[in-house]
Parts: structure tokens; C-alpha cells; sequence
């Protein structure tokens, strides 16, 4: 949130693990580690010893089609199967994969053998209805096990899924269906949020005849209100009737390395949303190797990821990455301060949660309540704690070191991406942490802060976040567009890197401490929304002509929308248009996109080229020298 650090950079706090946890560590020595992770292909190699190949691969990094890599070519191997069958002839066969529970306290467990047959009936199911091995499934879905079996179904069965966050709305819904392809849908009835329901299958019916691909539409009955069967329409289908009668057994598809696992869309800075496709065994490998090196995952550890699974996060470290760990991972379905902000803190004592993985925002957003909530629980199960999705403010780092971890124990601030798949830069828990970086880049990635040229810039010096070197779990593409791959992240600086899009500066000691986006993306509350995309909602709306927006800080969120237009004459930004301008976007786009504050302006400022130049009004709003104006238009 905070773009200038260079008062973060005087942090000098440093907090070094207790001998606790480096007693129980797997990797004791960091440096170590870090050397290792220089013979990229070694170590990864040995990484991947951990699965269950059909056939091992034959070269582990082909690079002779930059960027377009491969990882552990003509491999056979497949994600479910590692992740849930192959638990089940092991002592993990009755152990909690998935322990459900939401802002009701309703509570729902699978043990390891009962997922495994949850998924082969929906894979059953999902082959009946025509879904073959490459075809896109789509969810859009509560954070509930229907949404995880689903997800295992189609990796079992080698149909790509493509998940929709369900606090997205109409139009950035059709969008996204649209692109993916998808021919099935699966839905449900509606979400908690606060004590309320929200109808997620309304939103579904007002954006479905935009999606001529989707033949099928599974609805899940998940909020326990009735559904009138006979209102269905011909092509909807309730999930227990579908799996009903299926068999508990199914069949694995033997799935090639580069085989596509999942597209997950993201903001870009211009034009439609990127489709980050990711493939089978490099993303597995390196998510199952960050997840247990920087949480530390042992046998009896309660996992709890507080992303939701439409994110990146909760793809990698809800679902994948514990369950190929065999170990329990918690979902909850709520807000983290209903029916009061003690909320996840009373989880973590009634599960006894070891490793809990949440977002800045959450952190900012529980600090206001004080420490008054935190210490009415037990909260000394908790081993290690997480956070990802923006730089970390200082402040709320110590009230999460101080109320949640009570000085004991460590704080994982894990820099990645949807793009990268899994962490990259981050400390594991026997690193000396600063309060507000992510530290150094784990061991075989190779990340560094240059100038435009490519160059390394001095410590201190503020540039361009780049990895240098490819590493497993990277996304391969994006959906439908090549030519955007190659151009936003692999020309812009030269040298053949991959261009992260986040501005940093490294410290005295190599750490990283990441200052923000370069580009016109914004962070809000850890989600990434494209200046673009809310610009089109906006001149969607019959009052408005012309559209720019630009982030702005804000204490709990990190940033909110600010957004300047241009009206149509005749049209007045009084309080019932701001009202109708922000019901339309939350309709377009759905609560993610929050606006906090609206100026109607008379012109834009513009390139002469016709571009927005939204740096000078971003630069006018935090009262900034304007900056070079050559290219501005009179
Ligand atoms: C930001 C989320 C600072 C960053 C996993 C990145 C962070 C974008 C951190 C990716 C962190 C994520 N410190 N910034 N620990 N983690 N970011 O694709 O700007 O939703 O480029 O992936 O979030 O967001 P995405």
C-alpha cells in the first residue's frame, strides 16, 4: 500500500527464531538451502522425487523455446491421484483432509478415503455429462467441499477448471466464462456473508445466456433453503442428484508433465482479464516444496489458509499444496469478524489450528479491535504464521508478532503471484525477519531488482522486480493470447526475464521489500483489480463519457478506487448518481472493485497519442510534482 519505502528500508527491527523452531525445522540451515537451490535442475529433480510418477520424465528443464518452458518433459504423473488416492493406502487413509466450517459453526469433515470417493463420483459424474480429458469446467462457488471435490474431479479426470471468484459479478463473470470456453458450469444456491445469504444463482441466470459455450449448469444446494426442483431450467442440474448412483471408483488419467491444469484469471493493466494457465507436474512440484519448506509442514499439523479458492492462494495453498503434503486443511466460510471479530480466533482454538495463512488486509482490518479479542482465546496450538497478497505495513505486522503469535513465533510474508504459481521470495521459519519484507527469494529462484536496461540496481536503489531464471510452477501462457504473454512479462526489460510488474528495492543484507505495482494495477484488500476493466464498467453507465481511475490509499484496504469521468451533458455528479454509479459497478464487477471516491472532471489528462496519462492524476492527488508533462496534450 505504502509505494515510498524508504522509511520502511530503515526497519531495524530483526527477530531471529527461537530454538524451538529450529529444533523442529526441515531445513535447519537457510544459506544451505539457498546453495543448494543453485543447480536449479538438481534440486527440483529432487523435488520431484516425492510423487508418484506413471513414467518419470527425461529432461528436466527444457529451455529451447524461451519463454515457453518445460518442465519435466514427457513425464506422466497426475495431481489428484497424488493428492488424494495415493493417501489412501497409507496410515493418512482416515485421517481429515477437509474440515469445513463456516460463520454459522456448521461443521462438515472428509477424511482422506471419503474425499477420495467424493471426487471419483463427481469425475464419474463429469465424464457422463461429456467432459473429456482437456475440456474447461468452471466453478463459481462458495468457499464449501463441494468446490475442492470439484476441482479434484476434473484433475483426476484431465479436464482443465476454471474458477470464478464468487465475489465477482455479472460482467466480469461472462467475461471470464466466455474466454475459458467452458462447457460445464458448477454453481450453488447462494454464500454466508454476515448472517445474510447472497444468491449466487442469481447472478448466474442474469449472465448465462451471454455464455453460449456452457452446456451444463450444476447447481450445489448449499444454504439449506429449499429449491424448487421444477424451476430449474433444462440444462440445470442439483449436484447430490447428479452424483447420486455414481460409482466411488474412477479411473486415473495418466496426464503428461505439460499437460494444462487450470487457467485462473487476473487483472492486467489494459484490456480484457489474463487467463494464467498452469500445467500438472512443474506447478505440483513447486508448491508442494514451498508449502512444506516455508510453513514447515509435519504429520498432525492443522492447515488453515484464509484466501478464498478463487484467488491463487487458495488454488496453491487451500487445496493443492496441503493435500499433496497429506495434511488437514481447514475452510472456512465467512468474514473474519462475524458474528464478532473474535471469529478466527475462536477457530483456531476449537481446531487447534498450527499454521495460519492470512492477508494484510485481514490483519489492518482485525488490529482496529485491539487485543481484547485475540486474548480471550487459546491461541499457543499456532506454530507458524503467514501473509501474501501486499507489502505487510510494519505496524500490522507487529500487532499480528505481538497479539497472534505472542513474540514466539515466526511470520512468513510470501511474495508470488497467480502468475508464479507458487511463493518465491520469502522467508522460511529459521530466517532472521524484518518486520514489513518478504526477504530473499527461496532456494532455486533467482530474483533481483533492476533498472530498465536489466541492469541490477545498487542496494537501496528503487527498480524493477524480475526473476532471472524460469522455475517450475510458472505459468505457461495465457489462455487465447500468446502475443500478450510474450509482451507484458518477457520483452519490457531486456535479457530474457520474466518482469514481475512490482516495483522493490533490496536492503543492506539482499532483503526485498516490495514497494508496489509499476503498473496500472491496483491492490485492493489483497485483491488485484485492473484500472481497466473498472473504466469499462464505468462508461457502461448511460451517465458517463469517458472514464480514468487510479489507486488511493486507504488505512484498512490498502487502496480504493478513486475514479475521475467525464459526464455526458446534462448529467450532474450529485449524491443519487454517485448511488446509481456505484450499484452499477458493484453489479459489473461485484464487491472486489470498491470505490472510494468519484470527481467529475471536464477532460482527461491524455498522451497525445490519445493515451490516459493516469500517473499525472495520480500525482495531483497525492499533491506530487507532476512529473515530465512533454508528452501531455495541450
Ligand atoms: C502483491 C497473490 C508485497 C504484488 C499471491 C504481486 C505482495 C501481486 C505480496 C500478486 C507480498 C503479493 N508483499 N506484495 N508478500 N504478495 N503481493 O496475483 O503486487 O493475486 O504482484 O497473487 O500482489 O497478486 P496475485
Amino acid at each position: 500500500m505504502t509505494k515510498d519505502t524508504s522509511v520502511l528500508l530503515d526497519e531495524k527491527r530483526l527477530f531471529k527464531p527461537n530454538y524451538k523452531i529450529v529444533e523442529e525445522a526441515h531445513v535447519k540451515n537457510w544459506e544451505a538451502e539457498i546453495e543448494k537451490g543453485k543447480d536449479l535442475e538438481k534440486y527440483w529433480s529432487e523435488k520431484a522425487e516425492q510423487f508418484e510418477w506413471f513414467e518419470k520424465w527425461d529432461k528436466v528443464l527444457d529451455e529451447s523455446k524461451k519463454p515457453f518452458y518445460k518442465w519435466f518433459t514427457n513425464g506422466k504423473i497426475n495431481l489428484a491421484y497424488n493428492a488424494v488416492d495415493r493417501w489412501i493406502s497409507t496410515d493418512k487413509r482416515n485421517q481429515v483432509a477437509i474440515l469445513y466450517t463456516n460463520e454459522r459453526g456448521d461443521e462438515k469433515k472428509l477424511t482422506y478415503y471419503e474425499l477420495y470417493r467424493e471426487v471419483n463420483k463427481m469425475a464419474n459424474a463429469l465424464k457422463n455429462l461429456g467432459i473429456k480429458k482437456g475440456d474447461t469446467v468452471s466453478m463459481y462457488l462458495p468457499m464449501c467441499p463441494e468446490l475442492l471435490i470439484s476441482m479434484l474431479a476434473c484433475t483426476k479426470i484431465g479436464a482443465v477448471h476454471s474458477v470464478v471468484y464468487s465475489g465477482l459479478s455479472v460482467g466480469a463473470f461472462v467475461e471470464r466464462m466466455n474466454d475459458a470456453d467452458a462447457k460445464v458450469l458448477i454453481t450453488a444456491d447462494g454464500t454466508f456473508r454476515r448472517g445474510k445469504i447472497i444468491d449466487l444463482k442469481k447472478i448466474v441466470d442474469e449472465s448465462i445466456l451471454q455464455c453460449p459455450t456452457i452446456e451444463t449448469v450444476v447447481v450445489v444446494r448449499h444454504t439449506g433453503n429449499p429449491i424448487n426442483v421444477s424451476e430449474l431450467s433444462g440444462r440445470e442440474i442439483l449436484y447430490d442428484r447428479l452424483v447420486e448412483g455414481e460409482s466411488g471408483e474412477c479411473p486415473v488419467e495418466e496426464m503428461d508433465s505439460e499437460d494444462p491444469l487450470f487457467i485462473l484469471y487476473t487483472s492486467g493493466s489494459t484490456g480484457k482479464p489474463k487467463g494464467v494457465l498452469h500445467t500438472t507436474a512443474g506447478y505440483m512440484v513447486g508448491v508442494a516444496t514451498t508449502l512444506k519448506n516455508v510453513f514447515d509442514i509435519h504429520n498432525g499439523d492443522l492447515w488453515w489458509c484464509t484466501a478464498d479458492i478463487g484467488w491463487i492462494t487458495g488454488h496453491s495453498y487451500l487445496i493443492y499444496g496441503p493435500l499433496l503434503l497429506g495434511t488437514t486443511t481447514l475452510v472456512y466460510e465467512g468474514a473474519p469478524d462475524y458474528p464478532d471479530p473474535g471469529a478466527w480466533w475462536k477457530i483456531v482454538e476449537k481446531y487447534g489450528v498450527t499454521k495460519l495463512y492470512t492477508a494484510p488486509t485481514a490483519i489492518r482490518h482485525l488490529m482496529r479491535y485491539g487485543s481484547k479479542y485475540p486474548n480471550m482465546y487459546n491461541l499457543s496450538s499456532l506454530k507458524i504464521l503467514g501473509s501474501v497478497g501486499e507489502p505487510i505495513n510494519p505496524e500490522a505486522w507487529m500487532w499480528f508478532y505481538k497479539n497472534i503469535g505472542k513474540e514466539k513465533i515466526p511470520i512468513m510474508d510470501t511474495w508470488w503471484q497467480t502468475e508464479t504459481g507458487m511463493h518465491m521470495i520469502s522467508p522460511i521459519p529459521v530466517s532472521p525477519l524484518k518486520p514489513g519484507t518478504a526477504t530473499l527469494p527461496l532456494p532455486g529462484i533467482d530474483a533481483d531488482v533492476v533498472d530498465e536496461k536489466g541492469n541490477s540496481v545498487p542496494l537501496g536503489k528503487g527498480g524493477y522486480l524480475v526473476i532471472k531464471k524460469p522455475w517450475p510452477a510458472m505459468f505457461r501462457t495465457l489462455y487465447n493470447d500468446e502475443e500478450r504473454f510474450i509482451n507484458v512479462y518477457w520483452k519490457e526489460i531486456p535479457g530474457g526475464v520474466y518482469r514481475a510488474g512490482d516495483l522493490a528495492r533490496k536492503d543492506e543484507d539482499g532483503y526485498i521489500w516490495i514497494q508496489g505495482r509499476s503498473d496500472d494495477v491496483l491492490n485492493i484488500a489483497g485483491h488485484r483489480v485492473g484500472s481497466a476493466e473498472v473504466e469499462s464498467a464505468f462508461v457502461s453507465h448511460p451517465a458517463v463519457v469517458e472514464s480514468a481511475v487510479i489507486g488511493k490509499s486507504d488505512p484498512i484496504k490498502g487502496e480504493v478506487i478513486k475514479a475521475f469521468l467525464i459526464l455526458k451533458e446534462g448529467y450532474k455528479l450529485n449524491t443519487t448518481l454517485i448511488e446509481d454509479l456505484k450499484k452499477h459497478i458493484r453489479y459489473e464487477l461485484g464487491p472486489v472493485a470498491v470505490i472510494g471516491d468519484i470527481e467529475q472532471l471536464d477532460a482527461l489528462p491524455k498522451t497525445r497519442s490519445g493515451k490516459i496519462m493516469r500517473r499525472i492524476l495520480r500525482a495531483q492527488e497525492m499533491g506530487e510534482d507532476l512529473g515530465d508533462t512533454s508528452t501531455l496534450e495541450e
